[in-house]
C-alpha cells in the first residue's frame, strides 16, 4: 500500500496510481492542456484508495477575484470592502430566520475554474470558492454546453432535498426513483432577489488551471452533481463569475462528494493579487512546506459543528490578545462562535468583542500617534492617518492574536488586521450582525496561512506559510 500512489510531482505519470476503482483521475496531458492547466498530484502517506480520494494529493490553483486589473492599494480595499458588505447583509438576515434557504451568498473574492462533461477547456467556467456553502452550482447556460451529463436521481445520496423525494416507499417503483429529478432552491439571505434554483445533474468536473506554469496539468473527476440553475436572480459583483463551489460540511459539497475528509487551501496576499492561491484536496497535506517562521508551528483546535449552521466549520475562539492586553472573544456560551469562511472578505467579530478591539486598538495608535479619522469619512470604517512627519512605522505596530480553543494562537502581523492604503491605515475587521454571537473568520485574516480543515477527525490546523510554496 505504502507504495501505491501519486508519489511523484510529474503529472504524466500520476494518472495510473490515481486511476483506482472507486476514485477516477484522468490527467490530460496534451501540450496544449499541459501549458494551460494546473493541479499538481504529489503523494504524502498515501491511504487506502476507498477512503479519502483515493491517497491521491491534488492542488488546484485559485485566482484573486481582482488579479490583473492592476489597481491600487486603495481601488482594492474598496472593492473588497463592497464585496464583503452583501455577504454580511445576507448573513445577518439568514441568522435571522428570514429565509429559505441554507446558505448566504458569498462574497466572491478567490476562484476556481473548471469545465464540465465534454466541454472545451475554453467554456471554461470560474466560481466562487466557498467553505460557507455546500451545494456545487453553475448556471443551466453553462452546464447544457456538457452533452455527458445525466440527471441526478433524487433518491441519490447526493441530493440534499432526498428527504422529500418519496424514495424507498413502496407505490414508487423502482424506475421510478431513478427517473425523478433532484431540484434545489437556495434563497440567499431570504432576499428573492439573491436566489438560484434548478436541476441537479451528475457530470464529470475537470479543474483548471489559470495562470501558473509551475504546475501544469489538469484534473478530472467522474459523476459529480452539480446543480444547473435555471432561474439565477442572484448577481455577483464580477459578472465572469457563473456560480458557488460549495467546500462545506454537507454531503452535496466537493470534498465530500469526492470521499476527501481533509482539504486545506492557502491563500496569498490582499495586497498582491495577481498572486495564485492553492486548495489542496489531499489524504495528508504537508503543513511544513511553505510554512514560515520555523516551519513546525502549526496549530490545532477543534471543529465544534454547530447544530444551528450544519454545513458550516466552526471553532471555538476564546481570546483576543493585541499591545500587551488579552481579552476575552465570548460572552458565556461555550462550543462554536467563529466559522471558517472563505466567502467573506473579512473578519466579523461579535458586538461586544469588537468595541473592546477597537477600544485596544485606539490606544495603541495614539501611544504611535495616528490619528483616528471620522467613521464618517470611510462608510463608518475605522481608520487612523499616520503622523504626518514621523516615516513609516506600520511595520512596528504589534501583532494581532486570536486564542482558539486548544491554545491553537493565530498570530497576525499588522497587515493582517489593518489595511494600509496610500494615505491611511484601516481596521480589516469588521462588526458581525449574526445574531447568537457569532463571529466569522474572513479571508484577510487567513491570508498567507496554511488552513487545513479535516472534518474526519473534526480539526481545524494553521500555520502561517509562503502559499506559493505549499504543495
Ligand atoms: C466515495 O465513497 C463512496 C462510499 O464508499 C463510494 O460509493 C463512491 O463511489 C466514492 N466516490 C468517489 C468519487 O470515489
Ligand atoms: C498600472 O497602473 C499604474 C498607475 O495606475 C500605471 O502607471 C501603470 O502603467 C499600469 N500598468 C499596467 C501594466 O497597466
Ligand atoms: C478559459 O477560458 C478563457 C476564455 O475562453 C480562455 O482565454 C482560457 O484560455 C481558458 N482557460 C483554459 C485553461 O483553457
Ligand atoms: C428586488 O428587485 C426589485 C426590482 O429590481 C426591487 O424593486 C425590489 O425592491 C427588490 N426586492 C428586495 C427584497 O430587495
Ligand atoms: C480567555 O477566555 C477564557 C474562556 O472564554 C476566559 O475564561 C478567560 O477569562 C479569558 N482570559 C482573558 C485574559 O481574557
Amino acid at each position: 500500500m505504502a507504495m501505491m500512489a501519486c508519489n511523484n510531482t510529474r503529472p504524466r505519470k500520476l494518472s495510473l496510481p490515481c486511476r483506482t476503482r472507486t476514485f477516477q483521475a484522468l490527467i490530460l496531458s496534451t501540450a496544449v492542456f499541459l501549458a494551460a492547466s494546473t493541479a499538481v498530484v504529489v503523494g504524502k502517506e498515501p491511504q487506502p484508495p476507498s477512503s479519502s480520494g483515493g491517497g491521491c494529493h491534488y492542488r488546484f490553483e485559485l485566482t484573486h477575484v481582482d488579479a490583473n486589473l492592476n489597481l491600487t492599494s486603495d481601488e482594492l480595499m474598496r472593492r473588497a470592502y463592497d464585496r464583503s458588505r452583501l455577504r454580511a447583509a445576507s448573513l445577518a438576515a439568514y441568522s435571522d430566520g428570514r429565509h429559505e434557504g441554507r446558505v448566504s451568498i458569498p462574497d466572491a473574492s478567490y476562484i476556481i475554474t473548471f469545465y464540465l462533461g465534454n466541454q472545451r477547456p475554453e467554456d471554461n467556467i470560474s466560481a466562487v470558492v466557498d467553505t460557507g456553502s455546500d451545494i456545487f452550482w453553475t448556471t443551466e447556460k453553462e452546464c447544457s454546453r456538457s452533452k455527458t451529463r445525466s440527471m441526478l436521481p433524487c433518491c441519490s445520496p447526493k441530493c440534499e432535498q432526498r428527504a422529500s423525494c418519496g424514495c424507498g416507499r413502496s407505490e414508487l417503483k423502482a424506475e421510478a426513483e431513478k427517473e425523478t429529478k433532484c431540484t434545489y432552491a437556495i434563497i440567499y439571505g431570504g432576499n428573492a432577489n439573491d436566489s438560484t434554483a434548478g436541476v441537479m445533474y451528475e457530470d464529470k468536473l475537470t479543474i483548471v488551471a489559470v495562470a501558473s506554469k509551475a504546475v501544469p496539468s489538469s484534473q478530472s473527476f467522474k459523476e459529480v452533481a452539480i446543480g444547473c440553475s435555471t432561474s439565477a436572480t442572484l448577481k455577483f459583483k464580477d459578472p465572469s463569475i457563473k456560480g458557488v463551489f460549495g467546500l462545506g460540511r454537507s454531503a452535496t459539497s466537493l470534498p465530500r462528494q469526492l470521499n476527501f475528509s481533509k482539504f486545506s487551501y492557502c491563500l496569498s496576499s490582499y495586497q498582491e493579487p495577481d498572486l495564485p492561491s492553492y486548495l489542496l484536496l489531499t489524504a495528508a497535506p504537508d503543513m511544513a512546506t511553505g510554512a514560515v517562521g520555523g516551519g513546525a508551528a502549526v496549530a490545532t483546535t477543534a471543529l465544534q459543528p454547530n447544530s444551528d449552521y450544519k454545513t458550516l466549520y466552526f471553532v471555538h475562539l476564546q481570546n483576543i490578545s493585541i499591545g500587551g492586553t488579552r481579552f476575552p472573544a465570548v460572552s458565556t456560551k461555550s462550543g462554536g462562535n467563529m466559522f471558517v469562511d472563505t466567502g467573506a472578505s473579512f473578519t466579523r467579530l461579535e458586538g461586544t468583542v469588537f468595541a473592546k478591539l477597537v477600544t485596544e486598538l485606539d490606544r495603541i495608535m495614539k501611544e504611535r500617534k495616528y490619528v483616528k479619522e471620522q467613521p464618517g469619512r470611510n462608510n463608518g470604517q475605522i481608520c487612523y492617518s499616520p503622523p504626518s512627519t514621523a516615516a513609516d512605522e506600520s511595520s512596528k505596530l504589534p501583532d494581532m492574536v486570536l486564542h482558539f480553543a486548544d491554545s491553537a494562537n493565530m498570530v497576525l502581523p499588522w497587515d493582517s488586521y489593518l489595511w494600509k492604503t496610500t494615505s491611511k491605515l484601516c481596521l480589516a475587521i469588521y462588526k458581525s450582525n449574526i445574531k447568537g454571537g457569532i463571529s466569522v473568520l474572513g479571508n484577510f485574516q487567513m491570508q498567507n496561512t496554511h488552513m487545513l480543515l479535516d472534518t474526519g477527525n473534526e480539526k481545524l490546523s494553521f500555520v502561517r506559510a509562503d502559499c506559493s510554496k505549499v504543495i
